[in-house]
């Protein structure tokens, strides 16, 4: 398949073998990425930034991908500094970024704002989280540092961890990782367990995920342990947040019952979900995980660009 002109608006929207795709030009850009080899593939391109809510690795690695791939990127810059505060909709909005770029990166605080937006623009819009909804691209580079670490996901056992309600990497991630064969298990306080939507669409594609509230109970079984941030900023009340926070947090100890080779990730920010020992084990991926944004929405803006290497 051809993804030029693709939005990439969900991760229901690719089959595991577009998945691959991406994942496999990803693995070409790598030197790239990291500056060891210079290309000019998408010299002329223009990648716009739309962010309505705080970003730092999701906005700096497509700034950085596009300049690493010889384009350049234009960003709105904060919402309270723009037209938006004069009352101009998220359409209009859209068709401006769609008249002044190539493509459109979106953060948006609602459900199903990428979707919208990839109908008021021709050129294609990528979704970089839209609320508590669905965060491909994170899936995407997510599937990539597994499949680094483990090889394959076939069988493998990943534990997800957290505010897996309102942390929209793990909806987009829990699905992906069914169609590649993973095994899940969702840790969480009822108030914070996964959606019953992603839960049935895990269970449509074969899958048969455990749910759980205790991290001790699976963590010698595991290979792979996916930790997030309880999402403060999406609780409706504050109250609530308090009797969540720091509920979860890894510790050293706690790893002594784990794999030698149990890989522990974390989309980023944490907050205390994991205690600043962990990072110097061979356990710890999340930093390794944030690099490897760049050679996948490398890969992704070629695609839906159309360049060539
Ligand atoms: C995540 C997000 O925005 O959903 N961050 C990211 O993109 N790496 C996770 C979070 O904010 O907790």
């Amino acid at each position: 398949m051809s993804f030029k002109g693709t939005d990439i608006v969900s991760i229901r929207d690719f089959s595991r073998e577009q998945i691959d795709e991406i994942l496999d030009l990803a693995d070409k850009m790598i030197p790239y990425a990291r500056g060891d080899k210079i290309t000019k593939a998408l010299d002329g391109k223009i990648l716009s930034c739309l962010f309505f809510e705080p970003s730092t690795r999701t906005r700096m690695s497509f700034e950085t991908a596009i300049n690493r791939l010889g384009g350049r990127s234009l960003d709105m810059g904060t919402p309270s500094m723009t037209s938006i505060v004069k009352g101009e909709t998220l359409a209009d909005t859209i068709r401006m970024l769609e008249a002044y770029s190539d493509v459109i990166v979106l953060r948006h605080p609602h459900e199903g704002a990428a979707r919208l937006a990839a109908r008021f623009s021709q050129k294609p819009v990528i979704n970089a989280g839209d609320g508590a909804g669905q965060h491909p691209t994170q899936t995407l580079l997510d599937l990539f540092t597994m499949r680094k670490q483990k090889g394959n996901m076939d069988g493998i056992k990943v534990a997800m961890v957290g505010d897996l309600k309102y942390g929209r990497t793990v909806h987009s991630l829990a699905e992906a990782l069914t169609m590649f064969g993973a095994e899940l298990t969702f840790i969480a306080p009822p108030s914070l367990q996964m959606p019953k939507e992603t839960i049935k669409q895990v269970e449509k594609l074969g899958g048969k995920p455990k749910v759980k509230s205790k991290l001790e109970e699976v963590m010698s079984d595991l290979d792979v342990l996916y930790v997030t941030r309880i999402q403060k900023e999406r609780f409706p009340d504050l109250a609530e947040y308090q009797k969540v926070a720091g509920m979860y947090r890894v510790e050293l100890d706690a790893l002594r019952e784990a794999k030698s080779n149990m890989i522990i990730m974390h989309p980023l920010p944490r907050v205390d979900e994991i205690s600043p020992e962990v990072d110097a084990t061979p356990h710890a991926k999340y930093f390794d995980q944030a690099f490897n944004g760049v050679p996948v929405r490398m890969a992704l803006l070629m695609l839906v660009l159309g360049g060539e290497l």
